[in-house]
């Protein structure tokens, strides 16, 4: 039998975007849709201590993906899962301290070079089954995404052993010592690369790159650490026969956004909310699709400026591919019915 794979057009909003189309109301989702926003995940939360075994348990991290598309009916849900995953699965302790986010056991540079990426997909397979999970229980216009953290922004947490406000230490080890940290960005490359195949092959029809920390990267640097190792993860997925498109989020890369669309291989980009528009509309390749880029703090504000900077990113962006989404993840202290808000302007009911 032939398959007609090629004959027929992606059906969900979403991958139409993603394949070019333009659509006169743009798919939206979240970043952070699943989250302690909400009162629900906050319930299954309360069960789960260990934020590691939540994210490797299928059953828990299931459930809370599926919270915010039952509230809300978003066009896409993203696996409930970790950027962190990663240096677990790699040797790196990783755990999460109450109220002040992730924290890495301090290892040399020399050691974290030295952690094998041999495995660590296997390891997540976990993640896997929850997607496998998700393939089945997701509403059938609804599209799942799978995610990793881009190699540079996982190995800032390595290396500072928690969040940074200016990665001093990882970028001083960039400079000072090239070798080893090449060597930690390929092997985070390759790991990611299992990863985000293992993923695809278990339903995940888009894949994200989240490089969270591109921001304050001289251009050597940013040639160096994001564009180079994101080009390794792309062509190592593209070559193991994926199709699933590929987005990339290089936030806070202002003027490098430009390089990093158009030489790491990815299939449509994400702006942050610190991006000018503007300037992104006119800077960015024109047919790739683009997503983003509301500021996180107008959703938790609500009200007339909610609906004007909506509308605004509707008009500037509307002429092309586009997916609305948040420039960064949503806070904690978002109330759930400004969703609701956001949603209702976007689909105009
Ligand atoms: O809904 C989704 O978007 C999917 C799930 C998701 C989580 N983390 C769940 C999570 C995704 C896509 C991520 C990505 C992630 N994780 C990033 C990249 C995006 C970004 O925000 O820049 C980063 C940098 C991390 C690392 C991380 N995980 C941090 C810094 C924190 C602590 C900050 C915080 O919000 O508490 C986490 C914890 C985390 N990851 C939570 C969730 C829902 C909150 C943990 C909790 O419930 O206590």
């Amino acid at each position: 039998m032939t398959r007609r794979k090629y004959m027929t057009q992606p059906r969900k909003n979403l991958l139409r975007v993603l394949a070019g189309e333009t659509l006169a109301t743009p798919p939206v989702w979240l970043m952070r849709q699943a989250g302690r926003y909400l009162p629900e995940y906050r319930a299954v939360r309360a069960t789960q201590p260990d934020f590691i075994a939540f994210c490797l348990n299928p059953e828990a991290a299931t459930e809370v993906t599926l919270q915010p598309i039952r509230r809300y009916g978003f066009d896409a849900s993203i696996v409930f899962a970790d950027i962190l995953l990663i240096p677990h699965a790699m040797g790196q302790k990783v755990w999460f301290e109450k109220g002040e986010g992730p924290r890495l056991a301090q290892m040399e540079l020399a050691k974290l070079a030295a952690l094998s990426p041999e495995g660590a997909a296997e390891r997540l397979d976990p993640v896997c089954e929850t997607l496998r999970r998700l393939s089945k229980a997701l509403p059938s216009d609804c599209t799942l995404i799978g995610f990793a953290g881009a190699p540079w922004t996982v190995a800032t947490y390595m290396i500072e052993g928690a969040g940074s406000k200016d990665r001093w230490k990882a970028r001083t080890a960039a400079w000072s010592e090239p070798a080893l940290m090449d060597q930690l960005l390929a092997n985070l490359a390759d790991a990611t690369a299992d990863y985000l195949i293992a993923q695809a092959k278990a339903g995940a029809e888009v894949l994200k790159i989240f490089e969270s920390w591109a921001e304050g990267l001289p251009a050597p640097l940013f040639e160096r650490v994001v564009i180079r190792p994101t080009r390794r993860i792309v062509d190592k997925v593209k070559a193991a026969g994926i199709t699933a498109p590929i987005i990339g989020f290089p936030k806070g890369a202002g003027p490098h956004y430009v390089r990093y669309a158009t030489e790491t291989g990815i299939d449509a980009i994400a702006t942050d909310h610190g991006l000018d528009t503007g300037w992104a509309v006119a800077n960015l390749p024109r047919g790739m699709p683009v997503q983003g880029q509301l500021d996180p703090a107008v959703l938790k504000a609500g009200g007339e400026v909610l609906r004007s900077e909506t509308q605004r990113l509707l008009d500037a962006w509307g002429g092309r591919p586009y997916v609305f989404n948040l420039g960064h993840g949503i806070n904690p202290d978002v109330p759930p019915e400004h969703v609701d808000a956001l949603l209702a302007y976007i689909r105009g009911s």
